[in-house]
């Protein structure tokens, strides 16, 4: 596809993936409106853009309030038409067992993690859906089809989006626009500096840059699939889960479980 003066939104492009995802898609002169929480970091990110030819708006917007989502809304549709690609990348974990976690905690990650994608969809489709295309690309995880120990909740909003995208891809057949979800394995970013991964390793040795990830997002805007897994070996993995669960459950179980219990040492 030809991203030239497209217009393309990303949550969470205040750092890691969302601000690999902002570079990528700016190299190839796509309009970027660069969507977070914190406004002197998205200020960086768009002096990075600078040296590409294109226009940029910066929005400071916490995704997980829909009132704000929606002036956002207002702001963007008023400058550009229509936004081509929405990116729903905005998103975090807090690390602990359901026990230790509070309710709020646990709340926080879904209002971020999955209603701040609705909330962003319910703004931007209508104008797609007018324009007869677009595309959506929402940053799931493996842990859309993994639930594990130590991220539950987090688990629980990745395969909300899942079930969502799935569902809303059906409904937009023959409409122009698609959706695409991208589910990456771990990814080199400041995802785990959250005080709750204090006592985790930072990072395995088969970890992703963010790069690999904001390019397989760039495939994800053109693509007819739902779900891009990234490493897509990494599909294989979800088969046997779903195909054998008696076999492959227990294993990723019992990891994972064994690493909560020595956080708690
Ligand atoms: N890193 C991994 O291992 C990994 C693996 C699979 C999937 N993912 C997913 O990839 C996405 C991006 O994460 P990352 O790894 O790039 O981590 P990151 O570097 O911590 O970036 C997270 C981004 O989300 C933004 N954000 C968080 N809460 C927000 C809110 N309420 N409203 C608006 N923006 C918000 C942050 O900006 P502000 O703080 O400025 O708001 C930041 O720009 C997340 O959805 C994550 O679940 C990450």
């Amino acid at each position: 596809m030809d991203f030239k003066n497209k217009v393309v939104l990303i949550t969470g492009a205040s750092s890691g993936i969302g601000r690999e995802t902002a570079i990528e898609f700016a190299k190839l002169g796509a309009n970027i409106i660069l969507v977070a929480r914190r406004k002197d970091k998205l200020e960086l990110v768009a002096n990075e853009l600078k040296q590409f030819d294109i226009s940029t708006l910066v929005c400071q917007c916490d995704v997980s309030k829909k009132d704000q989502v929606k002036e956002m809304s207002k702001t963007v549709l008023e400058k550009f038409d229509s936004v081509d690609i929405l990116v729903n990348n905005a998103g975090f974990a807090i690390y602990g067992s359901v026990s230790d976690l509070s309710i709020d905690e646990i709340e926080s990650q879904m209002e971020t993690n999955y209603f701040g994608m609705i909330y962003c969809i319910k703004n931007f489709l209508p104008s797609m859906l007018e324009k007869k295309s677009g595309h959506i690309v929402n940053v799931a995880s493996v842990a859309a089809s993994f639930g594990l120990p130590g991220i539950a909740s987090y688990c629980a909003s990745k395969f909300a989006m899942l079930g969502f995208s799935e569902g809303l891809k059906h409904e937009l057949k023959n409409t122009g626009v698609g959706i695409t979800v991208v589910s990456p394995i771990m990814v080199r970013t400041d995802f785990f500096d959250h005080h709750s991964f204090e006592k985790m390793p930072k990072y395995s040795p088969t970890s992703l840059s963010s790069k690999t990830v904001a390019k397989a997002i760039l495939k994800a805007a053109n693509s007819p699939r739902l779900e891009i897994i990234v490493p897509s070996i990494v599909r294989v993995a979800v088969w046997m889960k779903n195909t054998f669960p008696y076999f492959i459950n227990p294993i990723l179980g019992k990891s994972f479980k064994k690493q909560l219990d020595s956080t708690k040492d």
